[in-house]
């Protein structure tokens, strides 16, 4: 029987990886990342790197997934890499996939699992699972995600936003994710949404590394001046 686990990596701060997911990835003879192209670096490998002894002779294999949205491309990606994964887990060898923050949040692993489960149903497939940025961000700023009756709405903003109005409408939290070069046109959308000026707005980038930003204030005071254009941003309203 063959084996793959993936495993998610956290945000990006290496001290917040599960103690699981660290023995799995010192036990592995074989570690495959996501990257975006081939000249780009894994975040999810870099995250790990640290743990990787060189004298252990452990293979990195990169994947790339192109940043598109185009659904031919994406699908063609993800039966190229999961067929690539396939082979490398059949090799006998302690295979790990990295994601960052979780695998099961708008990750490359998703597709990948599906497609390996569809089509190599023999393959032992299992998940070590991570700290999502979510929930670093909370932390962080010392905000809930939810409390008592209130619901949240994980809203990603690289597609179309006109449902963003009819969410607010029964939210009492809306977290955005994917990514932050789309945030102006989220604020947009938010201040015609009729959210209360008074609601927490908050915004995050690159949570976890030495580049981290955080911001708060009320959706009444976010202008210009308040954006990220990072891709690793996450925007935060709630209602108080
Ligand atoms: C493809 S999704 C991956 C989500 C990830 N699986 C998770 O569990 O958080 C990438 C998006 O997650 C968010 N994200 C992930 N890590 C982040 C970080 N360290 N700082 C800020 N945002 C992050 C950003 O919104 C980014 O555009």
């Amino acid at each position: 029987m063959t084996s793959l686990i993936g495993i998610g990596v956290g945000p990006g701060d290496p001290e917040l990886l599960t103690v699981k997911a660290v023995k799995a990835i010192q036990n592995a003879d074989i570690i495959m990342c996501p990257a975006s192209n081939k000249d780009r670096p894994s975040i999810a490998l870099s995250v790990v790197s640290s743990l990787i002894d060189k004298s252990k002779n452990q293979e990195i294999i990169k994947l790339i997934f192109p940043m598109t949205k185009d659904k031919d491309v994406l699908e063609q990606t993800w039966k190229r890499n999961a067929k690539i994964v396939a082979e490398t887990v059949s090799s006998g060898k302690n295979v790990v996939y990295l994601t960052v923050g979780d695998p099961f949040l708008y990750s490359t692993w998703i597709y990948m699992h599906r497609d390996l489960k569809e089509n190599y149903p023999d393959m032992n497939i299992s998940v070590i699972p991570g700290i999502v940025s979510i929930f670093t961000f909370a932390a962080k700023v010392g905000v809930s995600v939810a409390e008592g009756a209130e619901k949240v709405a994980i809203i990603p903003s690289c597609y179309d936003l006109s449902s963003v109005k009819e969410i607010a409408k029964h939210s009492e939290s809306m977290i955005f994710l994917k990514d932050g070069r789309y945030f102006e046109q989220v604020i947009k959308v938010l201040k015609e949404s009729g959210f209360p000026d008074d609601s927490i707005f908050a915004i995050g980038q690159d949570l976890g590394t030495e580049n981290e930003i955080i911001r708060k204030m009320t959706l009444g005071e976010v202008n210009d001046g308040t954006l990220t254009t990072k891709y690793f941003s996450i925007l935060v309203v709630k209602r108080v």
